[in-house]
């Protein structure tokens, strides 16, 4: 353990964040600035990783240290440190839905490595805690996937040129990117909608979204808005996975006439997502989407967003 100041109690927060972002399924993701998760941690005298206090999850996330991702991500980490009996007690307060297709997985498991490593003097840059990310995500979710965990921890918006070995790309983020999230109060487990897609895609259709990966990278680099709208167009997951949530096509009708530059599923799932270049606008498309669930007798959350570039934080 390298020799630097550590500190008796921190306080972080780690953003909610909007993976795959239409066409870059598994490789693009972007950090919101709201919602998002706060874990309190501290140093206690008795050996061990120890969850003391969970809060906003409706008591669907597990206190056992080894099987809660919070916990268990501390536990990978003071071994990687070479301090498996460090004492650390957690709080954990979720400000986030679960199951909401946002990443809430992600940014518990980042908001507890930032907590430590912050805890004990940055042990690790962020770049190294990005594996002990990914293997968190797997405890959570059932498989590895970097795309909320990379934005959650590194902030902005990034893309997973590989997994294995891990290769991550910062992106740039156009200036008057917004983003309007509905979270629609609906049923979508991430493992269920991610088994039911199509193993083989046709080479017409991989094609058609390879154009589209490129065209929304190039135009956040470019800063083109035209360029990013026409690129986010998925025509190998959406099909499959709008069946789930009710409404898809009504909302994306609704967003395109407001004045989206696109609409589409985060994650996977229910959540949806439009970017739009102001606040102003971005809030207009939440509110008629909202409008429109509630005439179906569907509640939702809505989030009003820049793209996060800094990630998790202390508070
Ligand atoms: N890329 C993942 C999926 C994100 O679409 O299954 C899950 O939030």
């Amino acid at each position: 353990m390298k020799n630097v100041e550590s500190k008796q109690e921190v306080k972080v927060f780690a953003p909610a964040t909007v993976a795959n972002v239409i066409c870059g399924y598994d490789i693009l993701g972007f950090a919101l600035d709201k919602p998002g998760d706060e874990v309190v941690m501290r140093r206690k005298e008795t050996p061990g990783v120890q969850i003391v206090n969970i809060e906003g999850d409706d008591g669907l996330l597990p206190w056992e240290a080894e099987k809660n991702t919070v916990s268990a991500s501390v536990q990978n980490y003071l071994a990687q440190i070479g301090q498996p009996d460090l004492g650390v007690e957690i709080e954990l307060y979720k400000q986030m839905p679960i199951g909401s297709g946002l990443g809430s997985s992600a940014a518990s498991t980042v908001a507890g490595l930032f907590a430590i490593n912050q805890l004990l003097g940055e042990q690790l840059t962020q770049k190294e805690l990005l594996p002990l990310a990914l293997k968190g995500e797997e405890l959570a979710c059932g498989y590895p996937h970097a795309d909320n965990v990379t934005p959650a921890l590194l902030g902005g918006f990034t893309l997973i040129r590989s997994s294995d070995p891990l290769d991550v790309v910062h992106l740039p983020v156009p200036s008057e990117l917004h983003c309007a999230v509905v979270f629609p109060h609906v049923d979508v487990p991430t493992r269920a909608a991610r088994e039911m897609i199509r193993k083989n895609v046709p080479l017409k259709d991989a094609v058609k979204q390879w154009g589209n990966i490129a065209g929304l990278v190039s135009g956040l680099f470019m800063n083109d808005y035209n360029l990013i709208a026409r690129s986010m167009e998925d025509v190998l997951i959406e099909p499959t996975r709008a069946i789930l949530i009710p409404e898809f096509y009504e909302m994306r009708k609704i967003a395109m006439e407001v004045g989206a530059l696109s609409f589409g599923i985060s994650g996977s799932g229910p959540s949806v997502f439009s970017f739009a270049r102001s606040p102003e606008l971005a809030a207009e498309i939440a509110e008629a989407i909202k409008s429109h669930l509630k005439k179906n007798d569907i509640d939702c959350n809505t989030y009003i967003s820049s793209v996060n570039t800094l990630g998790p934080k202390v508070l």
